[in-house]
């Protein structure tokens, strides 16, 4: 029998409140500081409402009508909500909402397209890939035999001579076309070319500019890819999870590759919180926001190149602005850390051909995703573009806290 106390509803603060400490904590680090990581955001407090409820409670192995467990009712009703909003967000014709994150629907994806110890050509990590797209430490890169396209010296930009001529001669079953933190759009119907080219299927891993495709920002793989796959969390501001685009034709495929191949239950409360974030994305201000997510970076990158900092590809079609700091004499480590004691959360990042191991980098990663949703526009990119050159140039990252700070003050999260 369970006692009173068991019964009786309590606060996560009074029943634990180191954990709740901690959590506040966060609350306060993300309030009293800005993140210019490409890959982070704020999704809503509704999206948030949605993660945290009851569902969390329950299994829902399978797909909708076809479940190993009773009472899935409103697990069906929340999944079917979710994939019909997220088709009609990238006008698809099948969307798999359950991969619980983008390397669980990267690997279902290519298990599915390329079968185990299939041939895969990816974007190589170093280049602006990603691990999982066949990077030896990653379980792609041990699945799969896997060859790498990069970019070019010069430009920074993606060569479809060197895909279409290693395409040729490893006769890949699946192509990758997409990035980490490559800033420029990817010329998907030049890849899928190639792809048919070699009879190849095209995979389109857009999980950092998803939401500036939905709002039709981007150009879309979506009918030119064979499959797409997705994080929910970056541009797309919905919450942590992933997502694969197929058509009618790999519908089956995908699924058993999803559940019962790469995943169990699904996170039921993370499925709800897609479906938010899709109702959200679906609204017409969803375009408007990532007009400006898109224009921020494009003047946060034409600030810093004015001013003498070299960024890779020139600039950025996206919401990534990738600052090469060769030529300044500094580590992408240095200004991480640097950045963080002035209040700005940043991410050191490889840039192609980067001579220095991925713990300290000679690039620097930014993205304005997260201040876009605060609120921030061109006068604050130009603030935060200042205290990125002052951080370059060596001063002391004290001086910017105040800049920061009243951004912060000004900008409150949503
Ligand atoms: C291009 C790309 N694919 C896949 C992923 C993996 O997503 P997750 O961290 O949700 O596993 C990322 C994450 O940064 C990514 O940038």
């Amino acid at each position: 029998m369970s006692s009173n106390a068991d019964k009786k509803h309590r606060s996560l603060r009074e029943q634990d409140p180191e954990v709740a400490d901690w959590l506040l904590r966060e609350d306060t680090r993300q309030s009293s500081t800005l993140t210019l990581i490409a890959s982070e955001n704020h999704c809503s407090s509704a999206v948030r409402e949605a993660c945290s409820s009851r569902i969390t409670d329950k299994y829902a192995e399978g797909y909708p009508s076809r479940r190993y467990y009773g009472g899935c009712e409103v697990a069906d009703a929340i999944e079917e909500l979710a994939r019909a909003r997220a088709m009609k967000l990238f006008a698809a014709t099948d969307a798999n909402v359950q991969p619980h994150s983008g390397s669980t629907a990267n690997l279902a994806a290519m298990v599915a397209l390329a079968g185990p110890n299939g041939r895969i050509l990816g974007m190589a990590l170093k280049a602006g890939g990603h691990l999982t797209h066949g990077h030896s430490k990653s379980h792609s890169g041990m699945l799969f035999a896997v060859h790498q396209y990069g970019v070019r010296a010069g430009d920074g930009l993606i060569d479809l001579d060197e895909v279409r001529s290693l395409a040729k001669e490893h006769q890949p079953h699946v192509i990758i076309a997409g990035g980490s933190s490559y800033p420029r759009a990817i010329d998907y119907a030049a890849f899928a070319a190639i792809a048919k080219e070699v009879g190849a299927r095209l995979m389109a891993d857009i999980a950092h500019p998803a939401g500036l495709i939905a709002a039709g920002v981007m150009p879309s793989p979506v009918g030119v890819a064979d499959v797409v796959t997705m994080t929910t969390h970056k541009t797309l501001r919905g919450p942590r999870g992933g997502m694969i685009l197929g058509t009618k034709d790999t519908q089956k495929q995908i699924q058993s590759a999803v559940f019962p191949g790469a995943q169990g239950g699904p996170l039921m409360h993370q499925i709800a919180g897609k479906a938010v974030a899709f109702g959200e994305a679906l609204q017409p201000s969803f375009r408007d926001y990532q007009i400006r997510v898109r224009d921020n970076a494009a003047t946060l990158a034409q600030h810093l190149r004015e001013h003498g900092l070299d960024i890779v590809t020139g600039g950025t079609d996206s919401h990534i602005v990738l600052v090469d700091l060769r030529k300044s004499g500094v580590t992408g480590a240095a200004i991480e850390e640097r950045a963080l004691v002035a209040g700005l959360s940043v991410n050191k990042n490889a840039v192609p051909n980067d001579p220095l191991p991925p713990m300290v980098t000679s690039g620097l990663r930014l993205g304005t995703p997260a201040a876009t949703t605060r609120g921030m526009g061109r006068a604050e990119m130009l603030k935060l573009g200042d205290v990125i050159l002052g951080l370059v140039r060596g001063e002391d990252p004290e001086r910017h806290r105040k800049t920061v700070a009243a951004l912060c003050e000004e900008f409150r999260l949503p």
